[in-house]
């Protein structure tokens, strides 16, 4: 059965349920995740509430009466649950189609299980098709950019400004074979927050919905 890529986000998003047990879950921003949070509104019993990856998550959590907390309250979360633009079999991922890519990375980072969401346009062999977000700092825009058209991307200038007061290049033509050192490589440029490649810190569950059903990846 064919099933339309919001049907797809809306089965995982289900799926992803089984891992929320109790306690405080890290939720993320998307599409995706907006179906994660309908689904965990059913269960808001069961936890004490959730951190949020951006302002728009925090916001959308709260209209479900689900509790959110600042992430300077939390040492460690158990599951982290997101969604991703593009992942790879070795689930490193790259992210930041909705901008929020530096709290997500936050959130991660404190998170022992990343349960990445993602219907299966997502899953890919070479990172890089989807133009690469880097959060900057607004006083280094061009000289950054200059930087990432030497690492030979193109880097454009999304009409966006973060959470976080800054902007966003969304960097074309990359074809990423080793994210973790290209994750690394465009940090070290001064005035970059931090890019969207997420392999230093990859997922550590893949549920990917496919037309065959949700297939788990660890
Ligand atoms: C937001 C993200 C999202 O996880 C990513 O853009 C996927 O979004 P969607 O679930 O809408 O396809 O990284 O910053």
């Amino acid at each position: 059965m064919a099933y339309t890529q919001d049907e797809l986000k809306q089965q995982v998003a289900k799926a992803a349920i089984e891992y929320v047990k109790e306690g405080i879950i890290g939720v993320g921003t998307g599409s995706t995740a907006n179906y994660f949070i309908e689904e965990l509104a059913k269960v808001k019993h069961k936890i004490d509430g959730a951190v949020a990856s951006s302002e728009a998550t925090a916001e959308r959590l709260r209209g479900h009466g689900i509790q959110v907390f600042d992430m300077n309250e939390i040492d460690t979360l158990d599951v982290y649950v997101d969604g991703a633009d593009e992942i790879t079999e070795h689930m490193h991922m790259l992210k930041g189609g909705g901008g929020a890519l530096t709290r997500e990375k936050i959130v991660a980072a404190v998170a022992k299980t990343f349960v990445c969401i993602c219907d299966e346009t997502k899953y890919v062999p070479v990172l890089g098709k989807f133009p690469l977000p880097v959060e900057v700092l607004p006083m280094a825009r061009s000289q950054v950019a200059r930087a990432l058209v030497k690492l030979g991307g193109q880097p454009k200038l999304r009409d966006f400004t973060t959470d976080n007061g800054n902007v966003i290049l969304d960097v074309h033509n990359l074809t990423i074979e080793d994210p973790i050192a290209v994750e690394a490589e465009i940090n070290q440029i001064v005035g970059v927050v931090t890019n969207g490649l997420f392999a230093a810190r990859p997922a550590n569950v893949l549920l990917l919905a496919t037309a065959e059903g949700v297939k788990t990846y660890k």
